[in-house]
């Protein structure tokens, strides 16, 4: 299909996909930056949830499609106010993921030079988002003794920055700022959205958004108690584990910085054919087509609340991304 449209109609008239790439402008404005990127999230009542009231937050409603789109909205656009970076200065970050996409689309738009180290797992769509969004890409190939390529990539980081000048290291596995960040978007939106909230599950990879969330829930929300959902394979709570997980964004190979940093209530580990199955009730009783971590989230929440004999309580679900980046790996069953 790919192929054929493109014979079919764009060959044509002259759009072919290298034509695609963009030629990063430096955008004029300096001031109010954060107004081009104004946007809450929908907050949604799932119609069933084992005797409790559940809410999923939908973090793929962001620009560009996942929770980290806060995040680098939010760091980049400090950073230039607070002048700690200059538009000449080049972020690098590693991600084969959202955050990849989400500092390609943000620093293009602010007219930063983006480099973000990738590695061959990446997939074909993330990779086509980030190129064509502008960033320079250094691509890592080879694994480490878990299969990981994260500390890989993180090397690759450190080697860059040593050789390079005017270099700032986005770092969303150690930057305070980007806890700050998610405490000030998405972690206060969801106080104000619900504050009689009783839990807000929440996956938990680099870090970030469950450690912004829980100071937010401790500033904004009174209270209100944060579980962490993780994915089996993940040493953040099994540093001796030698489960292979399959999932993407989350099933962390280190603990990270900010995870060491996160102050959370409570958490729960789930493996990974539940998370699928949570992921294909959600399209099928939920109509809502979500990314694998939220599928997690789903299943984890389930699981704790039953567990715990928890009933009647209000909880939230924070779903990172949506299902479209996946379809052809989560969903490939429906798919062929
Ligand atoms: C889809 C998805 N879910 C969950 C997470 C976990 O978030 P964090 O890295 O802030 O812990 C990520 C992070 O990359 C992600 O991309």
């Amino acid at each position: 299909m790919g192929g054929n449209f493109f014979e079919k109609v764009c060959n044509k008239s002259g759009l072919a996909p290298s034509n695609l790439r963009h030629q990063a402008k430096k955008p004029e404005r300096t001031k109010n930056m954060l107004e081009d990127f104004k946007i809450t999230t929908p907050l949604v009542r799932l119609n069933g949830f084992a005797g409790n009231e559940a809410y999923i937050k939908l973090e793929g409603s962001n620009l560009y499609g996942s929770a980290k789109d806060r995040c680098a909205i939010y760091v980049l656009t400090k950073l230039l106010e607070e002048g700690a970076i200059t538009r000449d200065t080049e972020i690098v970050e590693s991600s084969s993921g959202n955050m990849g996409v989400a500092l390609a689309a943000v620093g293009a738009r602010l007219g930063l030079k983006i480099t973000i180290m990738i590695d061959e797992s990446i997939s074909k769509l993330n990779e086509f988002l980030i190129t064509s969004f502008g960033a320079n890409t250094v691509k890592i190939t080879e694994a480490d003794e878990n299969g990981s390529y994260l500390k890989a990539r993180l090397r690759t980081v450190r080697e860059y920055i040593e050789s390079h000048e005017d270099v700032y290291w986005f770092n969303q596995y150690g930057n305070p700022l980007v806890i700050e960040a998610y405490r000030e978007t998405v972690g206060k939106e969801i106080a104000q959205q619900m504050p009689d909230a009783d839990y807000v599950f929440v996956a938990i990879s680099s870090g970030g958004t469950i450690a912004g969330i829980s100071q937010a829930m401790a500033k904004y929300g009174q209270g209100i108690k944060v579980v962490a959902v993780d994915l089996e394979g993940s040493k953040i709570f099994d540093p001796n584990t030698k489960a292979i997980k399959h999932l993407t964004g989350i099933g962390s190979s280190i603990r990270s910085d900010n995870v060491q940093r996160a102050v959370f209530d409570d958490h729960i580990v789930i493996d990974e054919p539940s998370s699928i199955q949570a992921l294909y009730d959600m399209l099928q009783k939920e109509q809502l087509f979500l990314g694998g971590s939220s599928g997690c989230v789903v299943a984890g929440a389930e699981r704790y609340m039953q567990e715990h004999g928890l009933q009647g309580k209000k909880i939230v679900l924070v779903s990172h991304d949506r299902g479209d980046r996946y379809f052809n790996n989560l969903y490939s069953k429906y798919f062929g």
